[in-house]
Order: C-alpha cells, then sequence, then structure tokens
C-alpha cells in the first residue's frame, strides 16, 4: 500500500503577512517571521494514499467531511503540482511505481476545535504538502516544498519548518523565490513559551483572504508599513539569533500593532480585535511597566484570540495577570503544571476595567511552546480505513 502519515504544526507570526501582490500564486506585500508552536499540543494530521484500484478523480476529507476538490482550487493546485514533481521522478527512473497516475484519497484532521479561531489552514496546508511529498518520496526541501504550500494559503509555508521562520518574499514574477526558510532552529531559543488566550467571539469575522485584499485596495497607511517591514525583519532575526527578549518582544508587539492599524485603515474598516483583546494588551503592557522590563509579548492575527510568548521562566508571571483579570469558563490544563504569581509590586489594577472581566470572558488557555517541524508518523496513525474512506475518530 502507498501512503503517509505525517503530522504539522502551527505558525503565528511576530512580522505579519497582510497583503498579497499576486493573488493567484499567493505573492505577499511583505515577507513576515513567525514561531512555530510544539506539534505535541497543536497540530493538523494528514494521511494520503495513492491506489490503482480507487475510483477516479482525488477525494479529500476534513474532519470527517468530504470536501470538494477543485481542479484550480488552492488544494487543486497545490496537490497538481507535487503530482507533477513525482511524475518528474517516475520520468527519470523507469522502475518506479506511476503513482502520479493514480487517484488519491487525503484525510486531514486538526486536534484543537476549528471554532477556537486558531489558524487551522496553516498547519493543514502544511500537512497536506509534507504528507504528499512523503507519499510520492519527493527529493525536495522543505524550502521547496514552501513554495507549494505557499499556493494553499500563505501562512502555510512557515509551517513547513520548526523553531523560529521567515517568509521572504521574494522578487521573482513566477514565486519561484518567495519562500520560507529556518531562522533559527526549534533547539536555538527553547526557553521560548506561548499562552493562547482563547477569546469568546459570536460573529463571524473578516476572512483573511478578503480582508487583506481589501487592505490592498483601499489602505494608504498600508504603504507605510510596507517601509517599515525590512527593517523589522533585520532586527527582529538578529534578536531571535541573539536570543533578546527585550527587543523580540518589542518588535512583535510593534507589528501587531501596525497590522491592526492598517485594518483600521481599510475601508470599511476591519475590526478583529474586540474589548477583552484590547484589555490584554493593557493588561500586559502594564505587566510589562511594573516588572520594569518586557517579560510578555501578545500578538494577534486575523480574530480576537491573543497569542502572547514569554519566556519559561515568566509564564508564572503572565499566569498571573490573565488568570486574575480574565477567569476562564473552561478547565485549564497546563501540560507545564505551571502556578501563577501574584501581580508585580506596583501593578496599576485600574488598567483593567473595575473587578476584571466576567468569567468566560476568555474562554480557555493553551500554554505551549516552541516546537519542531513535520513530523512523519507510523502506520497505526493513520487517518484512513482499507477502504479509502475515513476511519470514525
Ligand atoms: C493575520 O495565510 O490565512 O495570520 O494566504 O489568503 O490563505 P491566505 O491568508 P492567510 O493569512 C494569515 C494572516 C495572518 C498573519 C500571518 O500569519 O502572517
Amino acid at each position: 500500500m502507498y501512503e503517509a502519515t505525517v503530522s504539522a504544526p502551527v505558525n503565528i507570526a511576530c512580522i505579519k503577512y497582510w497583503g498579497k501582490r499576486n493573488t493567484k500564486l499567493i505573492l505577499p506585500t511583505n515577507s513576515s517571521l513567525s514561531v512555530t508552536l510544539d506539534q505535541d499540543h497543536l497540530r493538523s494530521t494528514t494521511t494520503s494514499r495513492a491506489d490503482e484500484s480507487f475510483e477516479k478523480g482525488d477525494r479529500l476529507w476534513l474532519n470527517g467531511k468530504e470536501e470538494t476538490v477543485k481542479e484550480d482550487g488552492r488544494l487543486g493546485v497545490c496537490i497538481k503540482e507535487l503530482r507533477n514533481w513525482r511524475k518528474v521522478e517516475e520520468d527519470k527512473d523507469g522502475s518506479l511505481p506511476k503513482l502520479s497516475k493514480w487517484p488519491l484519497r487525503i484525510a486531514s484532521y486538526n486536534n484543537f476545535p476549528t471554532a477556537a479561531g486558531l489558524a487551522s489552514s496553516a498547519s493543514g496546508l502544511a500537512a497536506l504538502v509534507a504528507s504528499l511529498s512523503k507519499l510520492y518520496s519527493l527529493p525536495q526541501t522543505p524550502s521547496q516544498l514552501s513554495l507549494i504550500a505557499r499556493q494553499g494559503s500563505g501562512s502555510a509555508c512557515r509551517s513547513l519548518f520548526g523553531g523560529f521562520v521567515a517568509w521572504r518574499e521574494g522578487s521573482n514574477e513566477d514565486g519561484s523565490d518567495s519562500l520560507a526558510e529556518e531562522v533559527a532552529p526549534q533547539g536555538h531559543w527553547p526557553e521560548m513559551h506561548a499562552l493562547i488566550c482563547v477569546v469568546s467571539d459570536a460573529k463571524k469575522g473578516t476572512s483573511s483572504t478578503s480582508g487583506m485584499q481589501r487592505t490592498v485596495e483601499t489602505s494608504t497607511l498600508l504603504q507605510h508599513r510596507l517601509k517599515i517591514v525590512p527593517g523589522r525583519m533585520e532586527e527582529i532575526s538578529k534578536a531571535i539569533k541573539d536570543r533578546d527578549f527585550q527587543k523580540f518582544g518589542e518588535i512583535t508587539m510593534k507589528d501587531s500593532n501596525s497590522f491592526h492599524s492598517v485594518c483600521l485603515d481599510t475601508s470599511p474598516p476591519i475590526f478583529y480585535l474586540n474589548d477583552v483583546s484590547k484589555s490584554i494588551i493593557a493588561s500586559i503592557e502594564e505587566l510589562n511597566r511594573s516588572s520594569g522590563e518586557i517579560v510578555a509579548a501578545y500578538t494577534f492575527d486575523a480574530g480576537p484570540n491573543a497569542v502572547i510568548y514569554a519566556l519559561e521562566k515568566n509564564i508564572p508571571k503572565v499566569l498571573g495577570v490573565i488568570t486574575k483579570f480574565f477567569p476562564t469558563s473552561e478547565e485549564n490544563s497546563d501540560p507545564f503544571g505551571t502556578a501563577a504569581e501574584a501581580l508585580p509590586e506596583g501593578y496599576n489594577t485600574n488598567v483593567v476595567r473595575e473587578g476584571g472581566w466576567e468569567k468566560g470572558a476568555v474562554k480557555s488557555l493553551i500554554h505551549t511552546r516552541v516546537g519542531d517541524g513535520p513530523r512523519t508518523l507510523g502506520r497505526e496513525e493513520s487517518l484512513l480505513g482499507e477502504n479509502g474512506e475515513p476511519k470514525v475518530l
């Protein structure tokens, strides 16, 4: 049987990707940089199988639900490109089975609820590309594979590496140099932890894809942002190499705020941060002020959830602030067993509304850390049953 099962991580950007210069090839208006989070806690797993006896046409299931694979859609393009690369190998070596001609069955599963509003497209597309590359025994490097993952969803290209990852915007028209590369491996700064605050939000927000397009078309502030980002890429890469959390935190918060500013400058404006998000910002800024240094850095993607980066030794402080003002409605199981610490002396509690927020304004907390890139899993982890349809999990 020709099959491969791979898991891939979530990544959360410190320098945000927001804007495309080419929407078909998914070429960005600026480079971006992210931290890969630990797959032990958050991951997408994908099984791909090729079989000559399958009925014609590829089929794909996401969390047990079948999705249509349009040939010219994002998934279809990724599959087609990887098939072409397999074909090249088959043409070079006639003894290889002609997997490129066989129909595919693909099942993908996220171990975190999509409803949590965490970016599932990045880990999902990265897992798809990595599993097909494994199935087809492709010789391409993770950076070369990132060229394909990018066309599935821009931010997915960064999930093909662990540690600290840059997506270089590139300058070639065909996108051949718009790829991801490792800035530093996971082991370079393993003390880098993250606390995800899942913020309740009833309404369905603007998708990243349409939101960023609207920003490109209508925001003049974006032009200013695009002049600032290259310097920030340099600075944060140096901060990571030097393990300088002060600088890392400063740039991360500034860039999140810059990204949400261009969203507000979009017409009609896009609001991803809600009152709880803004209150988290204020509470972390005050933690840093009262600590006399930057001990935590918040960042927000296209939704109200906060991701707070902090060194492991400072997570108790962050938990102290968050659990005091934002009591969660769900039981938090911290895999590290970290306990919250009292607020630092001189912390001005007036920055958060009196008495803090009602229980459940922050639904749950996920404590995780920097992690590794895609992992190849064993046969027993397969998501497909004998018949090529997903197993019931
Ligand atoms: C705010 O990668 O989801 O998370 O390329 O259209 O699929 P598409 O967009 P997507 O955008 C992610 C935007 C972001 C910032 C980031 O991850 O860099």
